[in-house]
C-alpha cells in the first residue's frame, strides 16, 4: 500500500531531510585520519538530539547507533567502533532522523585524506548516479525507470550496482512501499505520482555487484573485498520535477572549507 503525502507532510518530511543533512555536515567536520567511528556516530546522535528529534536507526530491528558508518569494502550497514580512520579511506555514512511523527533519511560517502584516482571516479559516478534517478521520479514514471536510470549510469561507467539492498518509501514510517532497486527497466514496476515520498539510494561497487554479510551480523560488505560508495537523498515526486527534501548543501561547504 502507498501512502501520498499531502503538502504539509511533505514539509515536516523536509524538516527531518534537512536536519539530516546538517548532521551529516558536522559529521563531516571530523572526518579525519585517526578518528575513530563511534566518535562520529556519538557526534551525530548528540546533534540530532539537540535539534528536538531521534535518531531514527538507534533501536530499528535493535540497531544500535544513530549511524552506518561503512568503511571501503562495507557497503552499507556497517556499525560505529573503534575502527580509527587512516588516509586514502572511504566512508559511507548513513542517517536517519524522526522529528513530528515524519522520518528523513540520506547518506553520503566522504573520501579520507587524498584518495586514488579511480577511487574519486567511484565517488562521483555513484553520487551524480542518484540524481539520474532522482530525474526519474516525476509523476507518471514507474519505479523502473529510476532503477534503469541509476544501472545504466554506473554499469557505463565500469562499475557495478548492488541488488540486494534496495530504497523505499519513507514517511510516518522509516521504511514503506514501494521498493526502489537501483536497477530494473524503464516502464517497469509501480507507477509514481505527485506525493509519494521516497529514499533513493545508490549503492555502487568498484568491482563485482555481490555482497556478503559480515559476522558482526550488520555489515555488509563486497565479496570481492572492493571499495563500495553510498549516497542517498530523500525525494518527493512531483510533477515536473522531483523535489529532493534531503540536501548535500551543508556537508558540501564544509568539504570546500576543509580543502
Ligand atoms: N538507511 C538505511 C536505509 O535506508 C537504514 C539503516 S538500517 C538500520 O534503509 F537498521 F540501521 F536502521
Ligand atoms: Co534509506
Amino acid at each position: 500500500m502507498l501512502y501520498y503525502k499531502t503538502k504539509e507532510e511533505i514539509e515536516l518530511i523536509r524538516v527531518s531531510s534537512l536536519l539530516v543533512g546538517k548532521t551529516l555536515a558536522e559529521v563531516a567536520k571530523h572526518i579525519k585520519p585517526g578518528v575513530k567511528t563511534i566518535v562520529l556516530d556519538k557526534i551525530a546522535d548528540e546533534f540530532i538530539q539537540d535539534h528536538g528529534a531521534k535518531a531514527a536507526f538507534k533501536g530499528y530491528d535493535s540497531y544500535p547507533n544513530a549511524l552506518c558508518i561503512s568503511v571501503n569494502s562495507a557497503v552499507v550497514h556497517g556499525l560505529p567502533g573503534n575502527y580509527e580512520l587512516k588516509e586514502g579511506d572511504i566512508i559511507s555514512v548513513d542517517c536517519g532522523v524522526v522529528k513530528d511523527e515524519f522520518y528523513g533519511d540520506s547518506a553520503y560517502t566522504f573520501g579520507v585524506g587524498q584518495i586514488d584516482q579511480q577511487v574519486q571516479k567511484l565517488l562521483d559516478i555513484t553520487k551524480e548516479s542518484l540524481y539520474r534517478g532522482i530525474s526519474q521520479a516525476v509523476s507518471g514514471r514507474r519505479i523502473g525507470d529510476i532503477g534503469e536510470a541509476v544501472q545504466t549510469y554506473a554499469e557505463n561507467a565500469g562499475f557495478s550496482v548492488v541488488r540486494e539492498l534496495v530504497g523505499h518509501g519513507i514517511g510516518r514510517n522509516l521504511h514503506e512501499a514501494p521498493e526502489v532497486p537501483n536497477y530494473g527497466k524503464r516502464g517497469k514496476g509501480t507507477l509514481m505520482q505527485s506525493g509519494l515520498v521516497i529514499a533513493i539510494e545508490p549503492m555502487i561497487n568498484m568491482g563485482r555487484k555481490e555482497v556478503v554479510k559480515d559476522k558482526d551480523g550488520w555489515t555488509i560488505k563486497t565479496a570481492d573485498n572492493k571499495f563500495s560508495a553510498h549516497f542517498e537523498h530523500t525525494v518527493a515526486v512531483q510533477k515536473e520535477k522531483a523535489d529532493i527534501l534531503s540536501t548535500f548543501e551543508y556537508i558540501e561547504e564544509v568539504l570546500k572549507n576543509n580543502k
